[in-house]
């Protein structure tokens, strides 16, 4: 049975999807203990109202193992599609698809995953809370969705600190720009907030994944790996089939995977820096495809004792070639690295960042470019911190007055230092300055 605040959640496609498999599974469960017949009765009522439920949010049956899919979710959401285009769209961790050259429909995301819209209010209350100029990813609805900032805040104000979660899974030798977007937002909120962060390599994820090896070595953190165990005991096959799509001929690492990237929301996972406490909420920035670890983890926590993690989820980075698919690093025609040197960026630009400009100068001048579909505007909506220059980037290029070489020549230059800056800081970091940051040790800063 949900809490009060929990309604609004459990009003969305995928929560009710994730909150039938779990009920089968709990029916299934009792069966099996040949619990009372009363109970059992109960929780077999509990799911039919939930496959009603289920039918009148949908349109569609419930069918374990399918996920609603995003014809589903345009049932609940009675805005239209943005222009008319009802492209498909694909979100999970392991991939990104749409068919719109705007990219994923992000508003219908928010309804089918059932968390919730950033609004000004809430970026006007960081800026109060904080004191400081909300950050451009903020500004921009870079970070769009969330679940439950607002409580965060309002323990914030009751001088209840939190601290930050973020992670990457090492897929390539070197990182690209896109990889940046939650290091540069953990960044701002660490200083503005005054909190730690803790950054999970999950380079175990790459191993199960991508055949890529794996170094982590759990047993310096007990405590960590005793909250995996936790959590590992309390979720069921059922239910991360529901919520990652896992077969029976998925390996037991990949099922198990999931435990692995829950466990740091916990605090008590990492005594060395909350002395032992159990009871620091935990906020979570990350890409909105990460989504599915969380609402387990979510799910998992009031069973095991824990506060709920909140969450910030960001759009997606764009490919080079066009916003349909985020940037990869596993494709270097679609990604500018940040090993790249200045004409590498250059050409990189100039040879594969879709353009929304006419095809000829006169063209152009007369009918104007679309910025809504241009991926080095885009990369400018991310990188260049001037909102009144980014405007009138907007206006001129609309326009026609800006020509896409222009266009190009303006993102080329934003992010040739920026990555520049990026190498020099590189080349400061030893093999000292790794291990300390690799060892579980206590970070200075007060709860
Ligand atoms: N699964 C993420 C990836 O493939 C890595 C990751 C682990 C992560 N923990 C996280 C990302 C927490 C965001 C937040 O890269």
């Amino acid at each position: 049975v949900k809490k009060m605040t929990d309604c609004q959640e459990a009003n969305s496609p995928m929560e009710l999807y994730e909150k039938l498999t779990a009920q089968g599974d709990k029916v299934r469960a009792l069966k099996t203990d040949k619990a009372e017949k009363a109970e059992v009765v109960a929780a077999v009522q509990m799911l039919l109202k939930l496959k009603v439920d289920y039918k009148q949010t949908t349109g569609q049956d419930y069918k374990a193992g399918c996920p609603p899919s995003e014809t589903a979710a345009a049932v609940t959401d009675n805005g239209p599609a943005a222009d008319g285009d009802g492209g498909e769209d694909n979100v999970d961790p392991w991939n990104v698809s749409t068919t719109n050259a705007k990219g994923v429909d992000y508003d219908k995301l928010i309804v089918r995953f059932g968390s919730s819209k950033v609004e000004k209010e809430l970026v006007d209350r960081i800026e109060k809370v904080s004191g400081q100029k909300p950050h451009r990813f903020l500004r921009r609805g870079i970070f769009f969705s969330h679940r439950d900032m607002h409580q965060v805040l309002d323990a914030y104000e009751k001088h209840k600190s939190f601290y930050l979660y973020t992670g990457r899974g090492p897929s390539s030798e070197a990182m690209h720009v896109g990889h940046l977007i939650p290091f540069i937002f953990t960044k701002w909120l660490q200083d503005v907030f005054d909190i730690p962060l803790v950054i999970q390599l999950t380079d175990d994820e790459k191993y199960l994944w991508k055949d890529l090896i794996s170094h982590t070595p759990v047993s310096a953190s007990p405590d960590f790996y005793r909250n995996v165990v936790k959590i590992q005991k309390h979720v069921t096959f059922n239910q991360v089939k529901g919520i990652f799509g896992f077969t029976d001929s998925d390996c037991i690492g990949k099922i198990s995977f999931p435990a692995i990237q829950a466990a740091p929301s916990f605090s008590s996972s990492f005594p060395q820096i909350f002395g032992g406490r159990k009871d620091i909420q935990c906020l979570i920035p990350c890409a909105i495809d990460q989504d599915p670890y969380f609402r387990m983890t979510r799910d998992v926590a009031p069973r095991i004792g824990y506060p709920k993690p909140a969450l910030l989820h960001s759009t997606f980075f764009p490919a080079l070639q066009g916003a349909q698919t985020k940037m990869s690093a596993s494709d270097a025609n679609t990604s500018i690295f940040l090993t790249d040197t200045p004409k590498q960026i250059k050409s990189k630009i100039n040879k594969h960042a879709f353009s929304g400009g006419k095809d000829t100068v006169e063209e152009h001048r007369k009918y104007g470019g679309n910025a809504d579909v241009d991926v080095s505007f885009m990369y400018l909506t991310f990188f260049l911190e001037d909102d009144e220059q980014l405007e009138k980037i907007r206006q001129d290029y609309t326009s026609g007055a800006l020509l896409t070489g222009e266009l190009k020549k303006i993102l080329t230059e934003t992010l040739q230092p920026m990555i520049a800056q990026h190498q020099e800081r590189r080349k400061q970091v030893t093999d000292e300055t790794v291990k300390q940051f690799m060892t579980p040790r206590p970070l200075n800063f007060n709860l």
